[in-house]
């Protein structure tokens, strides 16, 4: 009878993807701090600071309203065309707002992506470093990551020609991109965007852009792919610029052939996304001031760190391009940034995540440390790393 049982609960092999390694670093992180020991997070990427004033507010009056029903499944026609004029306002590009798919953060817009685009076998190029879920989630649909390694010649990022050696190897149906990126921090120049975007169209390679840590751009202004090509899926959410990672709400550019079939997969996956959040996410587009100053918050932390962190005798690290992460080669001290991580948390009271979360090949000579938090957090977390390496 129990093995009949746990024949018939076997998980899928579709599910086994693999854990987020930076919560177990969460996980000791707790620990520390439930025996009254002082922790600088610098693991969790996400912003330290709440949702924009008008985007809390509207979601107040809207629940005082009680009227919380559902909406239609592309989102709610005021959020889609709030949406589709930033595009012309910031990027000088018009996107009609039919084309806008309000999702359950990013993460729910890769999984239509996926679906919309790719048939179960399907080859998709993704960075390596990159996001672990892009994987992840491609694999559990059933689709074939296939990682491109990204290094210092290329600015660390996938170039046409690395794209088209692995399209020739064995053939591509698409490539994700992100510009900022995570774990690197490091951003494409518009110019390189728009040639990878080319060539992945002429090889009939689909293109998707993730476009998350957009309005996060410090060392040059970051070009959304919806002003290179129709074609190109772009995915992009409230959860970082507008600090809103809770509020489980982003959206997607879709091409005009593709929004009806994700409309479908939404209709049918989820009906729609939680109304409160998307009148709070209509609202945030006001929040700007409040949230530029939040960027200009970052701008900081990411001088301290950059001028500070040499100093401490983490001397190699990515170009700190864009969105909130420094990207720290720790390969003099370590060839298991696991371990280095764990050291530096317990010991130094830093929590960081191990670059063998992002990349199974080189990870374990980087560390990502997050500097979404405070400045204070920032000249601490150099303080303790500097002291630290110097006792060895
Ligand atoms: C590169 C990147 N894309 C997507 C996501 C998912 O974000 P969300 O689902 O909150 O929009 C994250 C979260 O950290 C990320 O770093």
């Amino acid at each position: 009878m129990l093995e009949k049982a746990r024949h018939l609960i076997a998980p899928s092999a579709r599910s086994d993807v693999p854990p987020f390694m930076v919560m177990d670093v969460m996980a000791a992180a707790a620990r520390i701090e439930a025996r009254g020991g002082r922790v600088v997070h610098m693991e969790v990427g996400q912003p330290a600071a709440p949702a924009p004033l008008t985007a809390r507010r509207a979601a107040q009056a809207a629940l005082d309203l009680g009227d919380i029903g559902y909406t239609e499944a592309l989102g709610m026609p005021a959020l889609r065309a709030a949406i589709a004029r930033q595009y012309s306002e910031l990027n000088g590009v018009t996107v009609a707002p039919e084309r806008i798919v309000v999702t359950t953060g990013s993460s729910a817009g890769f999984i239509l992506a996926f679906l919309a685009l790719f048939e179960p076998g399907d080859r998709v190029a993704v960075a390596c470093p990159g996001y672990p879920p892009y994987r992840h989630i491609l694999t559990a649909l059933g689709c074939e990551p296939v990682m491109i390694e990204i290094a210092q010649a290329t600015r660390w990022s996938i170039t046409v020609d690395a794209l088209l050696a692995a399209h020739r190897r064995t053939p591509l149906k698409g490539v994700l991109v992100a510009s900022p990126a995570n774990p690197t921090g490091t951003m494409m120049r518009p110019a390189a965007l728009r040639e990878l975007i080319a060539a992945a169209e002429r090889e009939g390679i689909r293109f998707i852009s993730d476009e998350i840590y957009h309005r996060l751009d410090y060392a040059f202004p970051a070009e959304t792919a919806a002003k290179f090509s129709d074609n190109a899926v772009i995915i992009n959410s409230f959860s970082k610029y507008f600090c809103m990672t809770g509020w489980r709400v982003g959206w997607m550019v879709a091409p005009e052939a593709l929004v009806r079939p994700i409309e479908r997969l939404q209709q049918n996956f989820a009906i729609s996304v939680p109304t409160l959040s998307q009148v709070a996410a209509a609202a945030a587009f006001e929040g700007r001031d409040e949230m530029e100053a939040v960027k200009h918050g970052y701008e900081e932390n990411r001088r301290i760190l950059v001028d500070g962190l040499p100093g401490a005798g983490l001397t190699r690290f990515l170009p700190v391009d864009g969105a909130f992460y420094l990207y720290a080669d720790v390969s003099r001290f370590t060839d298991d940034s696991f371990d280095f991580a764990q050291r530096m948390l317990e010991e130094a009271g830093v929590a960081a995540t191990p670059g063998i979360d992002f990349d199974p090949v080189d990870g374990k000579h980087f560390v990502r440390f997050c500097y979404a938090g405070s400045a204070a957090d920032m000249r601490e977390a150099v303080a303790r790393i500097g002291g630290w390496l110097q006792r060895g």
